[in-house]
């Protein structure tokens, strides 16, 4: 059983896809993880986001055990990680630790940009979860409030839609909902009301 949830930056993503997982079951990749660990690699190492071989080599040496540095979720290591994620050879090193949490039994929630399009096209439920851009970087802003981060919510907005224009022209692995894949509009929904649209989205599925 796969799930695959899709969406721009701070859609809710990843609180529904943990809910979901933990509802089925299933394990929980956040995938953005993976691209974030490349670009904070890069930046501790005073390397450029843009140095293709330096983030290769640290796409192929990432340990995805080491997914939980708090420092993973600042904003400038999410613009890193747009970056590095626009990079093929940075991708297809990523690749294979994703398909193969998904083909681990009984099956994953995986969230991310690509997962229905890319990562697991065979995926049982895909949901694009989507948001206004301003309810995006209110809730954004919240949490980086909440995490001791000092932040404008103008310079949120602004970093998100930029992070959101990069994901989608991009060539590799562009942000865009599969043919097939539900869309969830969490603009006016709390994280408890999005929840159940989701369940209902996915309950034939399970
Ligand atoms: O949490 P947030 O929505 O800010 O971003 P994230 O899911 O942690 O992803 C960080 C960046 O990694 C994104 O802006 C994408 O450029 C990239 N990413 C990707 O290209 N493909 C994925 N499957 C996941 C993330």
């Amino acid at each position: 059983m796969i799930i695959a949830v899709d969406g721009p930056v701070a859609a809710g993503k990843g609180t529904l896809a943990r809910r979901l997982a933990a509802h089925y079951g299933l394990a929980y990749l956040d995938t953005g993880a993976l691209y974030r660990a490349v670009g904070l690699a890069l930046l501790d190492a005073g390397r450029s986001a843009d140095d293709s071989a330096a983030a290769l080599a640290a796409a192929r040496a990432l340990d995805p055990a080491r997914l939980d540095d708090p420092r993973l979720r600042e904003e400038r290591v999410g613009e890193a990680a747009s970056r590095v994620a626009a990079m093929q050879p940075v991708r297809d090193a990523l690749l294979e630790f994703q398909r193969d949490v998904a083909a681990r039994p009984p099956g994953a929630v995986l969230d991310g940009r690509d997962i229905a399009t890319v990562v697991c096209p065979d995926a049982e439920v895909k949901l694009f979860v989507t948001a206004s851009a301003e309810a995006r970087a209110r809730r954004r802003h919240a949490e980086l409030t909440a995490r001791g981060e000092t932040a404008d919510l103008d310079e949120v907005l602004a970093d998100l839609q930029r992070r959101d224009a990069r994901d989608q022209a991009r060539d590799a692995a562009p942000l865009r909902p599969a043919a097939d894949a539900s869309l969830l509009d969490t603009t006016n929904l709390d994280i408890e009301a999005a929840f159940r649209a989701a369940l209902s989205l996915t309950e034939g599925a399970c």
